[in-house]
């Protein structure tokens, strides 16, 4: 039975590696909505953007066409017929206005149709299911999921990961902000097991989830 499971939470609490883990281990398509909106931010900027004038953004998004490309396990989001590259989307500009333009609705709203169609097109894939990561996973794109996950780890944790990435990403500051927007806030969605990822390695936080999906 093909499954779908949302996995949500802050910056830096373990979801990419956790959910990439889960998709080898359980034959899943995986899907990193982070980098959908990293990579509508590259775009948007590259375009002239500016999230401080939201009604400016419709505009531009109109020009901006939205594919897909499989990479091993993960659906990648293209834009006009390009995947820009991880270090593109992870820059620290990039960094610095992912959630300014993630809390315009219209930047939102571009994304919710093209999210949903993920899980036909990991069916049509022969996937086992779907894992997607990201703020309104559980709560927004796929509410009735049957599997829901909410991850958080101490500051401290979170800190040292980003650290030993090299990332100049201002991680208090994005959580605040997505917790804090009127549409699709980071919430921990109902009825998701939560999960404490800063006491455990990631093999323990793959073992744990795994069993409660397989059970
Ligand atoms: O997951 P990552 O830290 O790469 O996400 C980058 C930003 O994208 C988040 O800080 C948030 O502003 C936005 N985002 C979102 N909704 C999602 C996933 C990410 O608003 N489902």
């Amino acid at each position: 039975q093909f499954k779908i499971i949302a996995m949500d939470g802050g910056a830096a609490v373990g979801k990419s590696s956790t959910s990439k883990g889960l998709a080898t281990r359980l034959g899943l398509m995986h899907v990193d909505t982070g980098s959908h909106y990293r990579t509508l931010t590259y775009a948007l900027l590259a375009a002239g953007a500016d999230a401080g004038q939201p009604e400016t953004i419709p505009q531009v998004l109109d020009t901006l066409r939205l594919s897909t490309e499989i990479e091993g396990r993960s659906a990648r989001l293209g834009i006009n017929g390009q995947v820009p590259a991880d270090a593109e989307i992870r820059s620290p500009e990039v960094n610095a206005n992912v959630s300014k333009f993630a809390a315009v609705p219209a930047v939102r709203q571009k994304l919710f149709d093209y999210q949903r169609s993920l899980a036909e097109l990991a069916r049509e894939h022969k996937y086992a299911g779907l894992i997607m990561e990201g703020r309104d996973i559980g709560s927004v794109i796929f509410p009735d999921a049957e599997h829901r996950f909410f991850l958080h780890a101490d500051e401290a944790t979170r800190s040292a990961r980003r650290a030993k990435e090299g990332q100049t990403d201002s991680i208090a500051a994005r959580d605040k902000m997505d917790s804090s927007r009127k549409t699709a806030p980071l919430v921990c969605p109902d009825g998701a097991t939560q999960i404490d990822t800063g006491p455990h390695t990631l093999e323990e936080v793959i073992d744990k989830i795994a069993t409660l999906i397989e059970k």
